[in-house]
């Protein structure tokens, strides 16, 4: 996961804002986001991050069909133990217990901060409401129109996937789009 998000930094980094370096953060877990990104008029991102398959990611090993998987690759354990599974399945997986809130779950799978960065420093009102401070604690801003949305999708939707039957970016960004109505 450090390096998916170094990933996503690098992009955003040369994209957006830059930072001289990138400083870590804490993770805070998909409930905290929830607080204040589950209105209509704020655009429900958590019921529709809820209803994607991204909420299920971790629960997905626990099934037969991933003890299958795992099986057949070699894996000694559980799959829902095996960093080979858990670095696309679950979000901080490698990051330390220090480093992730109290109210943060590994059950909830791939999350808004697998996405968008750690949120402990940039989750307040009057950080997240400027885009440049917000960004410079820690905010990852992926777009879809310059391609880095996408990018960061692929280091995850890739053959390294047991499952991948390839990745079609328009339909599969259409089935988690989660836009903000007014804008
Ligand atoms: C205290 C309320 C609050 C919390 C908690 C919060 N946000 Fe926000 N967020 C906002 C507001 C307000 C905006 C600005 C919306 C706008 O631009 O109209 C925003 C904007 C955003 C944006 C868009 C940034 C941009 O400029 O494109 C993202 C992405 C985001 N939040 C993700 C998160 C994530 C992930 C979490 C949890 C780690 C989170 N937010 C927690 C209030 C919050
Ligand atoms: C950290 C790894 C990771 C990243 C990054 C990621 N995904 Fe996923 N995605 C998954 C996993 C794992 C699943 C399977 C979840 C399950 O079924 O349990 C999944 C499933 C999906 C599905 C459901 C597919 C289906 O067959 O129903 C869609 C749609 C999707 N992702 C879109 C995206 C898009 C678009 C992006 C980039 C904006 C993205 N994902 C980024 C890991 C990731
Ligand atoms: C490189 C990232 C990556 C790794 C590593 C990974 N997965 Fe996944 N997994 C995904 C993505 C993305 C999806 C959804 C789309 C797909 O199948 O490619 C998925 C989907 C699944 C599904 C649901 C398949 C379905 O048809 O609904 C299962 C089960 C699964 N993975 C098990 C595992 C197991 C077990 C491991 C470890 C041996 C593992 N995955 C490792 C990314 C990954
Ligand atoms: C799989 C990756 C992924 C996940 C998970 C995810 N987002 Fe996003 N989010 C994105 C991308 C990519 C964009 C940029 C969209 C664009 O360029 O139009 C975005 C944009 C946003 C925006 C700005 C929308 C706008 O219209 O300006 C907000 C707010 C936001 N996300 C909040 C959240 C919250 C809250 C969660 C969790 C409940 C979440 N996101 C989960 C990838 C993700």
């Amino acid at each position: 996961m450090k390096t998916l998000m170094t990933i996503a930094m690098a992009i955003a980094l040369t994209s957006a804002v830059s930072l001289a370096a990138a400083p870590t953060h804490d993770y805070v877990g998909v409930s905290v986001c929830k607080m204040c990104h589950q209105t209509a008029k704020n655009g429900e991102q958590f019921q529709k991050w809820q209803a994607s398959k991204h909420a299920q990611a971790y629960k997905t090993l626990l099934t037969p069909e991933a003890a299958k998987i795992a099986e057949a690759k070699g894996i000694k354990g559980k799959p829902s133990e095996a960093k080979e599974c858990l670095e696309c399945h679950e979000t901080g997986y490698d990051v330390a217990a220090a480093n992730l809130g109290p109210k943060f779950n590994k059950e909830d799978g791939v999350q808004c901060e697998t996405c968008h960065g750690a949120g402990k420093d940039y989750m307040k009102m009057n950080i997240m409401k400027d885009q440049k401070l917000a960004a410079a604690n820690g905010l990852v801003l992926l777009s879809v129109k310059d391609g880095s949305a996408q990018k960061f999708c692929e280091t995850c939707h890739n053959k390294k996937s047991p499952t991948f039957k390839g990745f079609d970016f328009a339909k599969m960004w259409a089935q988690i789009a989660h836009p903000v109505p007014s804008k």
